[in-house]
């Protein structure tokens, strides 16, 4: 179909589905379609807890590496590519975006990272520069749009990763290791600052609040023409619609930590999230110990 009928085609569809969401109320996702020349869109947002689950579950959609990197569409590579979830220079993934699978060693991946995390991980090797670098990411999916933004993103990933190919221990993965040296950089020293202006709130409901979900939203891409169970009014294609899970709202929905760190349940839920449970209700009991001896 030409952009002169799919660009109208689209609108109209993106138009009657924010018609359906905001006006008239439905229970659906969001599905904005524009088939621009060069920079096709088409993602379907999901913010029900309930929806996530169930999209989870289909086999229809996967991780976004699950569709090799060159067919993906071309906003998500630019985007992913400013992140600490791709290298584009590598074409390298963090393994939550990568299939399930032994081409990209998915189980060796994750129990090195598991090792890690039950030995206490210690990194002697990081310098105060690598923090600062690791933290000029992209913090939110509009940054990408503040010119400048998206270019910095790429050099501190490149920068970040290369620092991990010289010093990752063996056995661990150099991607999913520049992936947790970003995100500790980033988000922990957020964390710690919600946990210590909320020192009366448990660790579950601090982390499940919307505005307080280090992770907004998960990936996901159509491999196969679906409606995902009838969820969408026309199919989505392979390869170029994305579905974005807002877990943040679906962890508010249930509180549960498990949107906070997953799509809702076990099943390949955050390897970290343990640990941040554990770390974060140990340092709450430190904080509450001090207040009350300042008080005494
Ligand atoms: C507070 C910081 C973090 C948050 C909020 C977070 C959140 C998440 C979320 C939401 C997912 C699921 C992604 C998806 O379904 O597509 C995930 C997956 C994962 N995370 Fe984290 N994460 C954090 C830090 C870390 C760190 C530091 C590590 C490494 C030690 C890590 C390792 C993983 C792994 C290995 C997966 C994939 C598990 C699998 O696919 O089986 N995360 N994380």
């Amino acid at each position: 179909m030409g952009v002169i009928i799919s660009l109208p085609v689209g609108i109209t569809r993106t138009l009657v589905s924010v018609v359906q969401k905001f006006i008239l109320g439905q229970n659906k996702p969001l599905r904005i379609d524009l088939p621009l020349p060069f920079i096709p869109i088409d993602v379907v947002l999901v913010s029900d807890a309930t929806q996530i689950v169930s999209i989870n579950t289909n086999a229809d959609v996967d991780r976004l590496h699950a569709q090799p990197t060159e067919k993906l569409p071309r906003f998500a590579r630019w985007y992913f590519s400013a992140t600490q979830f791709h290298i584009a220079s590598k074409d390298k993934w963090f393994l939550a975006l990568e299939p399930e699978s032994e081409s990209v060693q998915y189980q060796q991946r994750l129990q090195a990272l598991k090792d890690r995390l039950s030995e206490g991980v210690e990194h002697t090797s990081i310098t105060p520069e690598v923090v600062k670098n690791a933290r000029n990411v992209l913090k939110r999916n509009v940054s990408a749009l503040v010119p400048g933004h998206q270019k910095e993103g790429v050099s501190a990933q490149e920068a970040a990763y290369s620092f991990c190919e010289r010093n990752v221990e063996s056995g661990l993965n150099v991607m999913d290791a520049t992936h947790t040296l970003r995100t500790t950089a980033l988000t922990m020293s957020v964390a710690i600052m919600k946990l210590k202006e909320n020192p009366d709130v448990s660790v579950e409901h601090l982390f499940t609040r919307k505005a307080n979900c280090p992770s907004p939203m998960v990936p996901r891409v159509v491999m196969r023409e679906t409606t995902l169970n009838g969820l969408l009014s026309y199919p989505g294609r392979p390869s170029s619609t994305i579905v974005l899970f807002f877990i943040n709202s679906a962890a508010e929905q249930t509180s549960s930590l498990f949107f906070t760190f997953g799509s809702g349940g076990e099943y390949r839920s955050c390897a970290f999230k343990e640990f941040f449970y554990d770390f974060m209700t140990a340092l709450k009991a430190e904080l509450k110990g001090r207040r009350s001896e300042v008080k005494a």
